[in-house]
């Protein structure tokens, strides 16, 4: 029956992963998918997620359906976290927002909605590079993809004015995404002076603001600081769409806890888009799982877990900066001509090392150090035993 399908490539990221299992050097490293490590280079169950989830179990909570849009606590607090406790925007009413499968899911159910009923345009601009998923999403959905310049390669940072001059090329309605916070996979952020001025290029374009925010509190180790691109374009007007991920900054990576968010400009319009939200996600999945929600409620809306919570994530943010600086100063003590300086200048949990996909290649052969091809390093998979063995192996490939 199945003889005309074809064999697929593995998955970009998450095939890396299974090659790196393959593996058997005890050396190896797994810097392709961004899941954060200890220095002891282990998973890491945030204290405060085992303690909510005590906590959880403890009040006796049955196993009954939750609603189309998920666990209430969850997504009413999910949504604070992003625009801020006190945003007007959620005392008015505007925001319609449900839960989600974690960052894919909430994309997902942004695109389908955008599909249906956006009808001003069905294409989504993507920042070059972006995060290898991002495409897929929306053209399953049915939708085009486009990109805008991003990422410059000869300084290794952000490229302000090519963005803004694609940006305002971008045709009036249709979608731009943007990365709230840490940017996948370059590490590279607009600073806030650059971010106001895309707010009003992209306002006098008459563009539609789609956020991923995959990263809330690991580019700067504060949800506020990272909230800010987000919380000015709601400020400066924009209705903007909101995908939240709660896979890193909690570390519920396989609980799948997400949010999807649409600020509407009434709450009468408000109600007519939750309802058509309602419709979509039914037939998907009909509604999600409520163990990961309900620990995250927990942490959002106990005021002692969750000082506990800021404190963990702000934890995990500077350990990334420092083996981000552990690397670096490897790489000059190994003698490398090349400036690396990018390695500290970037945030978050990538650094994009400018590695060609031919040392690439052989950081996997020779060193069984496993990486997207793109030369993206998850900094969360680097720790005090093997960022030196990094460095030395960065240094062979590159002299
Ligand atoms: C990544 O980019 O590594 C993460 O967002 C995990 C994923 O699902 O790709």
């Amino acid at each position: 029956v199945w003889s005309n399908v074809e064999m697929g490539p593995p998955d970009a990221i998450l095939g890396v992963t299974e090659a790196f299992k393959r593996d058997t050097n005890p050396k190896k490293m797994n810097l392709g998918v961004g899941a954060y490590r200890d220095d002891a280079g282990k998973p890491y169950v945030l204290p405060s997620v085992k303690q909510a989830e005590l906590e959880v179990i403890d009040s006796g909570l049955d196993k009954e359906y939750a609603g189309i849009t998920g666990v209430p606590d969850f997504f009413n607090s999910a949504i604070k976290l992003a625009l801020g406790e006190d945003s007007s925007a959620v005392k008015d009413g505007l925001n319609v927002t449900t839960q989600a499968i974690s960052g894919t899911g909430a994309l997902r159910i942004g695109a389908n909605f955008f599909n249906k009923w956006y009808s001003q345009s069905k294409t989504f601009w993507l920042p070059t590079p972006s995060w290898g998923n991002h495409t897929p999403i929306f053209k399953h959905a049915g939708l085009n993809v486009s990109s805008y310049r991003y990422y410059d390669p000869s300084t290794c940072g952000f490229d302000f004015q090519g963005a803004l001059e694609d940006i305002s090329k971008i045709p009036e309605g249709d979608i731009i995404v943007l990365h709230a916070c840490a940017h996948n996979p370059t590490g590279v952020d607009p600073r806030p002076e650059q971010w106001k001025e895309l707010s009003q290029v992209i306002k006098q374009r008459r563009l539609f603001p789609f956020f991923d925010m995959a990263y809330q509190g690991f580019a700067s180790g504060d949800t506020n600081k990272d909230a800010f691109a987000v919380r000015k374009f709601v400020e400066d007007g924009h209705q903007i769409a909101l995908s939240q991920s709660f896979s890193k900054n909690m570390g519920l990576y396989g609980e799948r806890v997400g949010a999807f968010t649409i600020v509407c400009s009434s709450p009468e319009e408000a109600a007519r888009v939750m309802s058509q939200v309602k419709i979509i996600i039914r037939p998907l999945y009909s509604n999600p799982p409520i163990h990961g929600a309900r620990v995250a409620a927990k942490i959002l809306n106990t005021p002692a877990l969750n000082a506990q919570w800021l404190t963990e994530v702000k934890g995990m943010a500077d350990r990334i900066i420092d083996m981000r600086a552990r690397l670096r100063d490897g790489l000059k003590r190994e003698g490398s001509s090349h400036n690396w300086q990018h390695i500290t200048d970037q945030i978050g949990m990538f650094c994009f090392t400018g590695l060609k996909p031919d040392q690439v290649e052989r950081l996997t052969s020779e060193f069984s150090v496993y990486l997207t091809k793109d030369g993206r390093i998850s900094v969360a998979g680097l720790s005090s035993n093997n960022v030196d063995y990094l460095a030395n192996a960065i240094h062979q490939v590159t002299k």
